[in-house]
């Protein structure tokens, strides 16, 4: 039984999948109470973007969005693929790419535990992409309602997808070749995380949406961009080119979201501010928040522990998110808008900058999560429970 295991042992083996799965897919197929809950508080103030009046501004941005948004997106012959950063057998032939294999596995030897553990967070969090299209195709007056829509919105969508894609393939591929981490629990991991799927406030209003996305891309481009440099510092150039290259990617998502969220604060000043404060009262959720290895839960919460070693590692820390806010303030000019707000505009512009210099601690604490991934020369004897 799943309940006897010792938690911190190597995942199990096939033959043990369908008694593991009996008491795991039970957990995880479950609906989300507190989710269901959550949708429902504040409900009436978000759904009120879904009106005709609020839904018709993405209709009339669509030609802006042609020509302002898409231009983010790279051709796909200008593109980085996930072949081009590691070993590949078919180019390097078997003796070079075993030896190719061997030069990355002395270099991922130097990476600490801790950043190997953001790594793999970080690859969790992109391996759940099926999650993260849906997010924009839950947002009405953008989403792609045909799966092939030619609308500028739905290109947009389907094309940050495709990009994406490469994120999460990428840090597979290292990881796996690494030969550091226990994939099997890591795999395990992905495949619950996308089960489970995420939290997300106001999840199909646009205007809420795309302030939750801008905010994510920035998150992630952080995320990413401290981890390319730690490896640098610790002598893993090739781990550093790929979270380089996924930074920069996220990065010029950031730009595309900010600017779409920056042009609803140009033509809805109103109803642009009052969106943010909805998503900054309620802070903006990690998409991976309902990560689950299996083993912590339910009186551990994996993500937690993620977000500890993330802050000790300086991967990404609470001041990260309080740069960000300030980021999107500063590029949205919140401070700025004057003319054109309602009471509850002003209001809601006068909660958003006070959030500038709002700061939240992260526990600090000796993480389990090292024991649960990293795979180490002697055998795991604690149980992660
Ligand atoms: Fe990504
Ligand atoms: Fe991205």
């Amino acid at each position: 039984m799943a309940a006897d295991m010792n938690k911190c042992s190597p995942a199990p083996p096939p033959a043990d999948i369908a008694a593991h799965d009996r008491s795991a897919v039970a957990s995880a197929i479950k609906p989300n109470m507190k989710k269901q809950q959550h949708e429902e508080e504040g409900d009436e103030e978000w759904l009120r973007y879904l009106e005709p009046s609020k839904l018709e501004v993405f209709d009339q941005l669509e030609p802006w969005a042609e020509a302002n948004v898409l231009p983010l997106l790279k051709p796909v012959e200008a593109a980085w693929q996930p072949s081009d950063m590691l070993p590949d057998p078919a180019m390097l032939g078997a003796d070079g790419f075993h030896a190719a294999c061997s030069e990355l596995r002395a270099r991922a030897s130097g990476i600490p535990d801790a950043h190997l553990v953001c790594l793999v967070g970080n690859m969790v969090t992109e391996e759940a992409l099926p999650t993260y299209q849906s997010i924009p195709n839950r947002f009405e007056g953008v989403r792609d309602l045909t799966g092939d829509s030619a609308t500028a919105w739905a290109r947009w969508i389907r094309g940050w997808s495709a990009e994406e894609n490469r994120h999460g393939d990428v840090l597979n591929r290292y990881l796996f070749l690494s030969g550091r981490v226990d994939m099997r629990r890591v795999e395990g991991t992905v495949h619950r995380l996308i089960q489970s799927g995420m939290v997300m406030n106001a999840a199909r209003s646009p205007y809420h949406g795309f302030i939750y996305v801008a905010f994510q891309e920035r998150a992630t481009s952080i995320s990413h961009g401290n981890t390319a440099r730690l490896a640098g510092e610790h002598g893993d150039a090739a781990l550093a080119r790929v979270c380089g290259a996924i930074a920069s990617d996220e990065k010029r998502h950031e730009a595309a979201y900010t600017r779409v969220v920056g042009k609803l604060f140009e033509v809805d000043p109103d109803g642009a501010v009052r969106a943010l404060a909805y998503m900054m009262r309620r802070r903006i959720t990690m998409p991976a928040s309902l990560m689950d290895d299996g083993c912590h839960a339910p009186s551990g919460d994996l993500f937690a522990e993620y977000a500890a070693v993330a802050q000790q590692a300086g991967v990404y820390r609470a001041s990260d998110y309080r740069g960000i806010v300030e980021h999107l303030i500063k590029q949205w000019r919140v401070e700025e808008l004057g003319d054109g707000l309602s009471g509850e505009g002003r209001r809601a512009q006068e909660y958003v900058c006070m959030q500038r210099g709002f700061s939240s601690g992260a526990a600090s604490y000796r993480s389990r999560i090292y024991r649960t991934f990293v795979v180490y020369d002697s055998e795991c004897t604690t149980c992660c429970m």
